[in-house]
């Protein structure tokens, strides 16, 4: 394997060091982008005159067809050939037009080369999962707009706390990947930087055009400065961050969907596709796709405190710990679209059970707020109704009663300004109805974020 540094050695390298240095096996899926910024490479320094433009037009062809060799599958990279993917096409090059290849790594070095793969790269892998994100988004509008009216128990603490619209709940999903996709639109900005001309870390003697190349390449700027550009890894940090906090979200909504599919809940029923069966237990219906993507955040924050501990100490510019920088990066935007598809495929083939979720609202006193309001609203302070309400609470668990199975007199006998009304706002669908704050609960409330959702999704 000729390496791109052999003329300062005299011996030849350790076998097994050299299988330990390489990134091939993984780099290799970086070849397309390698192969983007090399043609505006040669292109831009033929353009300067840097080289003729016979032997641009050289390495430009053969570069081309070394693009749609891999393209059309015709070539295989195979690990062992090369020490990393730029030396792979460098090695391909000479392959196809000779000594003349040599001249494309002029003005530039492997290190800003990695830095534009990766940034290239990432630009590509923000926008699908922006894309992913709104499938995921439509989902969920689709399913609380299918679903509109039915009742479900809100919980905090895993506690029946107060009724909700079930589609009010799938709708706080709809905007926290709203600012998940936010965040991605942030940070694309960042990561749409070029490094190329920084060369290996001071910059290059040669007359390149940076603006030029980074027109070819659609990168709306370029780097201030070639040490920052070389050795900065801020914008994968940043992408892994943000990846973790989606995932934290999608592991939140799949730990719900693995909660409402038990037979507790049974709010849900996932598709059987989207399950897997027990090699032992003939009646097992697992929810493994959820599961796994709640596992899978595992690795995804794991990702991001590799990255993390690689860069913490190392000096500028360029240090050979950073090729570990790949494989965290690969993986969580792989875990994060697989993850992000299937959830949405799952969400809108979920069975919804509304008697479930509407019945598992009796007897569980998720409207005794509601009696302390309307005391509130009689002019009794706040803390002085709920001490009273929690009071008819306990008398109805001793006397095995609901709240709403209480007789007028019973009522009284607590406040006397309770009247026949206060029995009518017991039931969940007057509680939801008084939920018409900003933002809450109320059918009004809920089709408005619906409204405004669609409009959302239309805007980008
Ligand atoms: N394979 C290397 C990486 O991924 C490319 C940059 C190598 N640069 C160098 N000076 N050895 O980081």
């Amino acid at each position: 394997m000729e390496k791109l540094w052999g003329g300062r050695f005299k011996k030849s390298i350790n076998k097994e060091m050299e299988e330990f240095i390489s990134s091939l096996s993984f780099d290799k899926k970086l070849v397309k982008y390698d192969l983007l910024g090399s043609i505006a490479h040669a292109q831009m320094l033929g353009k300067c005159n840097i080289i003729t433009k016979e032997e641009k037009n050289k390495i430009v062809e053969g570069l081309k067809q070394i693009q749609k060799e891999v393209q059309e599958g015709k070539v295989e990279i195979i690990t062992g050939e090369a020490e990393d993917i730029h030396s792979w096409v460098e090695n391909k090059l000479k392959e196809k037009i000779g000594a003349v290849a040599g001249k494309l790594h002029i003005a530039r070095s492997r290190n800003d080369q990695i830095a534009f793969d990766e940034r290239i790269y990432l630009k590509e892998e923000v926008l699908k999962i922006q894309d992913l994100l709104k499938d995921l988004q439509k989902s969920l509008l689709f399913t609380a707009q299918k679903n509109f009216g039915i009742i479900m128990p809100g919980y905090t603490h895993l506690q029946h706390a107060q009724p909700i619209l079930f589609s009010h709940h799938l709708m706080a999903y709809f905007y926290m990947f709203e600012r998940d996709k936010a965040r991605m639109q942030d940070l694309y900005k960042r990561v749409d930087v070029l490094p190329l001309g920084s060369a290996a870390l001071a910059g290059t003697s040669f007359p390149i055009d940076r603006e030029y190349v980074a027109s070819q390449l659609g990168f709306n700027r370029i780097s201030e400065n070639s040490l920052d550009a070389v050795s900065g890894r801020d914008f994968i940090l940043e992408f892994l961050s943000v990846a973790a906090i989606l995932m934290m979200h999608l592991s939140r909504l799949g730990e719900e969907l693995v909660l409402w599919s038990s037979k507790e809940f049974a709010f849900i029923e996932l598709d059987d596709s989207f399950c897997t069966g027990s090699s032992i237990m003939p009646q097992k219906k697992n929810p493994d796709t959820v599961e796994l993507i709640r596992g899978k955040t595992g690795r995804v924050y794991g990702n991001l405190i590799t990255l993390f501990t690689i860069m913490k100490s190392l000096p500028l510019a360029y240090n050979k710990d950073m090729q570990e920088d790949k494989e965290p990066l690969f993986d969580t935007a792989h875990t994060l679209e697989k993850s992000i598809s299937l959830m949405s495929k799952m969400i809108d083939t979920m069975q919804v059970n509304k008697e479930k979720m509407e019945t598992s609202l009796k007897d569980d006193f998720s409207t005794a707020t509601e009696l302390a309001d309307y005391l509130v609203k009689k002019g009794l302070p706040f803390r002085e109704a709920h001490k009273l309400v929690g009071g008819m609470v306990i008398y109805c668990l001793e006397n095995k009663k609901n709240l709403e199975d209480l007789t007028l007199s019973e009522l009284k006998s607590f406040h006397k300004n309770f009247s026949e009304k206060a029995l009518e706002i017991l039931k969940p669908q007057s509680a939801i109805e008084t939920k018409d704050s900003f933002g809450g609960t109320s059918l009004k409330r809920v089709k408005g974020s619906i409204q405004k959702a669609k409009k959302i999704l239309k805007q980008k």
